[in-house]
């Protein structure tokens, strides 16, 4: 692939990056868009893999049909098969109407199934037949339909290891993964780091009528020793909260620091405090700050929830009509706009959970303020816990922070019988 068709592309999707492994990512991309071919893109969430079905589809022979991101994870294992293949009226409570599912108004088009690692068993053998012979049966019909669906996957699980677990069928792994994408984690990205960092400090600016903040050289090392577990996503919501908070526009090391999570499992930041210059003053209040975007995050995405409520509603009482490709189309976008709050808030609280360590570990806070902390922790800990089931792995990882921290709060709060 030509350099300058790949900055073409760069340039027209707001890709910022020249290392080597993102260029093979979107170079795969390119080569294999012309095509019919499944494509599985793998990556650590936060990578940025949701760019690459929308440039394969673009420059498909598809690219005048409909596209369809559909976030398999975020859509409840009971109605998963009526809402890819869709349904007929009365086949369950609430079937009012026939659905055609995204199966069948993307045809001809383009399907892309984040997170598809999620998928429930069952709808994974539909999911088969279809990508093999373009056949699906919707919930409760009897005939078979035809669909002719491009498939692109994207997946941040070990899907290898949910095979061998029993979780992911092997037939569909091969099926999907005709082509794969990888795209690199963050820390391996080198001086793309710092161009991510330019990126979102200038698009912060122009938003919002300020100078722009700009890194010192020393500074520009740290970033690039840093580990980034969020990857690109933690580096943007970084770089926003810098452009926001720091009144300094010229950022130093010590600034920088205030900012990145200090847990000394992802990164080694903590060794350029001198003792006189670490500031629990300063983490404290970025705490603060984040907890209080932390509440506003969860605010607008309780009203994202309830537009999208209210939609659902309206398709639904919207009968005899079907669900229009429009409506899904509207659907889908929210759908995905409430998954990237959800995003934002889990790694604002892994932020939040790191911040709180340093707090915790080094500094004894005045009672009151240690109580309402530690209370807030540990509820989190707890409703973390409840949702997965007491999997204190999968907790963890939820509240983006190490098994071992997890260990050592549980045992604080008492929680590790
Ligand atoms: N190379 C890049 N240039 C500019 N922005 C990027 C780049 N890569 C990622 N981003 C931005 O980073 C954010 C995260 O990317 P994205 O949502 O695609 O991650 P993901 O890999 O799908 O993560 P997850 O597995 O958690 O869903 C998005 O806002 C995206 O626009
Ligand atoms: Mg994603």
């Amino acid at each position: 692939m030509k350099t300058t068709e790949l900055q073409s592309v760069k340039q027209r999707y707001n890709i910022v990056g020249n290392c080597e492994a993102l260029n093979r990512a979107l170079d795969v991309a390119l080569q294999v868009a012309p095509t019919d071919l499944s494509v599985l893109i793998v990556g650590e969430s936060g990578v940025g893999k949701e760019i690459i079905p929308r440039v394969i589809h673009d420059n498909s022979p598809r690219r005048r049909e409909k596209y369809f991101a559909i976030n398999c994870g975020s859509i409840p294992e009971g109605t998963i098969d009526s809402e890819l293949f869709g349904h007929i009226k009365g086949s369950f409570t609430g079937a009012i109407n026939d659905s055609p599912g995204y199966f069948g108004v993307a045809n001809k088009g383009t399907l892309f199934l984040d997170e598809v690692g999620e998928l429930p068993m069952a709808t994974q053998a539909r999911l088969l037949r279809v990508l093999e012979n373009g056949e699906y049966i919707p919930v409760g019909a009897t005939e078979v339909r035809k669909t002719d669906v491009r498939i692109v996957a994207a997946t941040n699980v070990n899907i290898r290891q949910a095979i061998s677990e029993g979780r992911f069928r092997e037939d569909l792994y091969y099926r999907l993964n005709q082509v794969p994408v990888q795209m690199p984690p963050l820390r391996e990205r080198g001086e793309d780091i710092v161009l991510l960092f330019r990126l979102f400090a200038l698009q912060m600016a122009e938003k919002y009528h300020m100078d722009k903040v700009v890194l010192t050289d020393e500074a520009k090392h740290l970033l690039m020793r840093y580990k980034w577990p969020g990857n690109v996503r933690q580096l943007k919501n970084i770089t926003e909260q810098i452009s926001i908070l720091s009144t300094d526009r010229q950022i130093t090391p010590e600034i920088l620091a205030r900012f990145i999570p200090q847990d000394q499992e992802t990164t080694q930041l903590a060794t350029i405090h001198s003792e006189g210059e670490h500031s629990f003053e300063n983490e404290r209040e970025i705490l603060y700050k984040i907890l209080f975007e932390l509440r506003s995050n969860v605010n607008d995405m309780r009203r994202e929830m309830s537009t999208l409520k209210k939609q659902m509603e309206d398709v639904k009482g919207n009968a005899p009509t079907q669900i229009t490709p429009s409506q899904l189309s509207t659907l889908t976008t929210q759908l995905s706009t409430v998954n990237s709050q959800l995003s934002t808030v889990n790694s604002q609280l892994s932020t939040v959970n790191s911040a709180e360590d340093a707090v915790a570990e080094e500094y004894v806070e005045p009672e009151i303020e240690s109580l309402n902390l530690n209370d807030l922790s540990r509820q989190m800990l707890e409703k973390a816990l409840e949702r997965n089931g007491g999997n204190r792995k999968k907790a963890a990882a939820e509240l983006g922070i190490s098994d071992r921290t997890l260990y050592r709060r549980l045992k604080q709060y008492g929680m590790d019988k």
